[in-house]
């Protein structure tokens, strides 16, 4: 059974770069809370009109598909993660393959918001060891901006999120102890509501997600979008913070000691790790846990903030570029986030 390794990996951030300073025409924030409480210093925002989670995809995917050897039409399968879909349906997996003229083939999208690269790598990774499919793209990418709470109100939210898309071909490996050597999935929905978009959705209040209070009786009986959603906050990404943090530094060592022990490794073993990029104190905290080097640790929040999905494949692409990662580095993804859900993929470059 072969296993399956990164062929070609790409990214695309929109030039549009926003700073700290920027956001404090819109809210009451400042530089020094922000980099403080997350490390960040700017974020990219995508064009409001030019750009959307699927054009940065594909823009993304170019890069990774010619950095494979191959061309769009030898793609045999697209993997799509995202929590900022162009459509709420259908989603962003088919209008891949409908810029980039592929062939008929499936496209699936995957709902695991911070977790959703690591997910998507793990599915594709199946399907190549399985002989099914040999040429995947898999594809994390965001355009937050859309829609974050840019008052008061949302700061805590809407500070941390920036736009963006990394992408990579699979293929499976001709070369011996090359490739992706396990990956590890997790989740636990007590905390669904801790970090959350409840609408546009079916609920309709059935997990108390919203104040009934603030509708009259028709509302209630229908429960759609609503201005009063909108009014009150009800249509934009809710996290209770601290919660997060603290469940976050406890499941990332774990995933990252479980993909490690599974292969026979240690800590020392580790060339880099890419932990999704959710604040720079998790990633800190992480490292110091584990006690990895400071060049054993890749992280760009400073300068792109929390891309969700996209997170993992931009710092993963930026620390190959800069020639951080090498063949035959012992290679480890973390990531974690909405669900709660957490993952990892260890991988020999
Ligand atoms: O990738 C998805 C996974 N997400 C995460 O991993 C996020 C994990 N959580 C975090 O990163 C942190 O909890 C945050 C960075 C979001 C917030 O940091 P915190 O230290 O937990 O702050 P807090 O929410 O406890 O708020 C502390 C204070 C509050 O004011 P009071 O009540 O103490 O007066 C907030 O209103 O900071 C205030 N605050 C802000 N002040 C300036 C919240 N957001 C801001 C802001 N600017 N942007």
């Amino acid at each position: 059974m072969p296993l399956s390794k990164i062929a070609g990996i790409g990214k695309y951030v929109p030039a549009n770069i926003v700073t700290n300073n920027d956001l404090t025409k819109y809210m009451e924030t400042n530089d020094e809370w922000i980099q403080e409480r997350t490390g960040i210093q700017e974020r990219r925002y995508a064009h409001r009109t030019e750009e959307t989670t699927t054009t940065m995809a594909v823009e993304a995917a170019k890069i990774a598909i010619e950095r494979a050897g191959t061309t769009a039409e030898e793609i045999d399968f697209i993997i799509f993660a995202t929590l900022s879909p162009d459509y709420y349906f259908p989603g962003c997996g088919v209008l891949v393959q409908r810029a980039m003229k592929m062939k008929e083939i499936g496209a699936l999208d995957i709902r695991n918001q911070c977790s959703g690269f690591v997910y998507a790598l793990s599915v594709a990774d199946q399907f190549i060891k399985s002989g099914m499919y040999k040429n995947i793209l898999v594809i994390g990418s965001e355009k937050h901006s859309f829609g974050l709470d840019f008052t008061t109100r949302g700061r805590n939210v809407s500070v941390i999120f920036g736009d963006g898309a990394g992408a990579v071909v699979l293929q499976p490996t001709e070369k011996e102890g090359q490739g992706i050597l396990s990956t590890h999935l997790h989740s636990d929905g007590e905390s669904a509501e801790m970090l959350a978009m409840y609408n546009p959705g079916t609920h309709a209040n059935h997990w108390g997600t919203q104040n009934y209070a603030d509708f009259d009786e028709a509302e209630i009986a229908q429960m759609f979008l609503s201005k009063k959603m909108m009014d009150n906050a009800q249509l934009y990404p809710f996290m209770d913070g601290p919660a997060v943090f603290k469940k976050a530094v406890v499941k990332f060592p774990e995933v990252i000691m479980e993909a490690l022990s599974k292969n026979g490794y240690t800590t020392t073993d580790i060339d880099m790790l890419i932990p999704h990029q959710a604040n720079l104190r998790i990633s800190q905290f992480v490292q110091q846990k584990l006690k990895l080097a400071d060049d054993k640790v890749y992280n760009n929040i400073q300068h792109y903030g929390n891309t969700t999905a996209a997170s993992i494949p931009i710092a993963l692409c930026e620390a190959w570029e800069k020639g951080k990662i090498k063949e035959g580095d012992l290679v480890c993804l973390a990531a974690f986030g909405s669900g709660f859900t957490w993952a990892s993929a260890l991988m020999k470059w």
